[in-house]
């Protein structure tokens, strides 16, 4: 069997020309051969549209709100700024990823700070660069704010809201053992607690409920959680919305979830109300993909195509089982055998996805990995002392480099 290739997991400027592919305007064959491979590959203009679809989708349904891009998807200052400019705020956890966002020229006061653990360092940064809100997490975080904060700082509360969310159970955030946020039955003391710190300005309450969430009535739901307690001016309903990784997978549109959620919280907490929203994965994933060479094709009983990259550059399969589909460039009409595509580290967990169709792959052939733009950068590291790869923005046909590739130099850098 052959199959068209199917691109409606790949950003929408992804075409086939003959035996290659372009996204963004640019001939991968000719990133791969400029840039090498691995290489994350994002599109540029596909980041846009979609920062734009987040802000008329929520903005035209509640003016009152703010789209804040969660760092954490991913954390790089090319990201960051592309994103910041097209009219978002962002979600840092930590320290580090503020550092990152200010360096993107993120304005501080639309930037919400989270943490389940947030240290001195972190409470002192958001204090010091006088961020939108601190998300208090526990009733450490209010004894942290109280000793550090020399003037009232603007808080929000994150709740439990105690809703187990239909996803990987690495993924869920909002259920009754969540490590993250205050269960419901402790708000009103959490409350009463920061009521008695002149430091803090309590403002309103935040829930996320995980994230890779396909099913809107679970988001739903949360909302309806935090009707239950006290009203405040400004409701944060965290990130979370999940994306299509697999031909067959259907995922909700941005419209679709802003109308049910804007929809809920009309509903449940009112329209005089300040709305946050948190997108990582579904801002950014599709957007991006990244870019191989198979290094070698091997039948031991299964047949595995192994790629140049693997779990250094893309967690994903190893930590959630993650599936993602796919495309040996080039073999768009080949016959298709069942593999499983696996990276060149030392472990057998080592597979970007298990039994999937490929066209005929042979040694030297490029294989797309669609839908890599979220959490892939994020985790990458240096198993067997594989270089990160670098980022390569593709846009109107001129592709540059946002993050170079590391050397061996920077991995020795570190050494004493
Ligand atoms: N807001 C908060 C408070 C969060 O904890 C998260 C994600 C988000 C927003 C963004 O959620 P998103 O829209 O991206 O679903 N490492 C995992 C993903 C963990 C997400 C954690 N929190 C992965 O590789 O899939």
């Amino acid at each position: 069997m052959s199959l068209i290739a199917d691109l409606s997991l790949l950003p929408p400027s992804a075409t086939i020309e003959g035996d290659d592919m372009r996204i963004g305007g640019c001939l991968l064959s000719e990133v791969a051969e400029r840039f090498g491979t691995p290489a994350y590959i994002i599109d540029e203009q596909a980041v846009r549209d979609r920062a734009r679809e987040y802000l008329d989708a929520m903005g035209t349904r509640h003016p009152r709100s703010r789209v804040c891009f969660a760092v954490k998807a991913y954390p790089s200052v090319a990201m960051i700024r592309v994103l910041v400019s097209a009219g978002l705020g962002c979600d840092v956890v930590g320290a580090g990823e503020l550092r990152l966002a200010l360096t993107a020229g993120a304005d501080p006061a639309t930037v919400v700070m989270h943490g389940n653990a947030k240290s001195d360092e972190d409470i002192k940064a958001a204090l010091d660069a006088r961020i939108g809100y601190i998300v208090v997490d526990g009733f450490d975080d209010i004894d942290r704010i109280e000793r550090l904060a020399r003037r009232p700082a603007p808080v929000l509360l994150r709740v439990s809201p105690g809703v187990e969310s239909a996803t990987h159970a690495a993924l869920a955030t909002g259920g009754r053992q969540s490590k993250f946020g205050v269960p419901v039955e402790q708000v009103p003391a959490a409350v009463a607690r920061m009521r008695g710190v002149p430091a803090i300005d309590l403002r309103g309450l935040h829930a996320h409920i995980g994230s890779q969430i396909l099913a809107v009535e679970q988001f739903e739901a949360a909302v309806e959680a935090l009707a239950s307690l006290e009203r405040f001016e400004v409701y944060d309903l965290g990130g979370g919305l999940g994306v299509r990784y697999q031909a067959h997978d259907v995922a909700p549109s941005v419209d679709e979830y802003a109308e049910r959620l804007v929809g809920a919280a009309h509903k449940h907490l009112g329209e005089d109300v300040d709305l946050i929203v948190e997108p990582g994965r579904s801002m950014v994933a599709r957007a991006g993909l990244t870019l191989y060479r198979v290094v070698t094709v091997k039948r031991a009983g299964r047949l595995h195509v192994a790629v140049d990259g693997g779990m250094g550059d893309n967690l994903e399969h190893s930590l959630y089982g993650q599936r993602f589909t796919p495309l040996v460039i080039g073999r768009w009409g080949a016959e298709l055998v069942e593999a499983d595509l696996v990276g060149r580290h030392c472990e057998s967990g080592d597979v970007i996805t298990p039994d999937v169709a490929l066209a005929d792959p042979r040694v030297g052939d490029l294989v797309v990995v669609p839908v890599t733009g979220a959490y892939c950068i994020t985790m990458a590291n240096n198993y067997n002392v594989a270089l990160r790869p670098p980022v390569i923005f593709c846009a109107d046909g001129t592709a540059r480099v946002a993050v170079r590739r590391e050397t061996f130099d920077d991995v020795l850098a570190r050494e004493a």
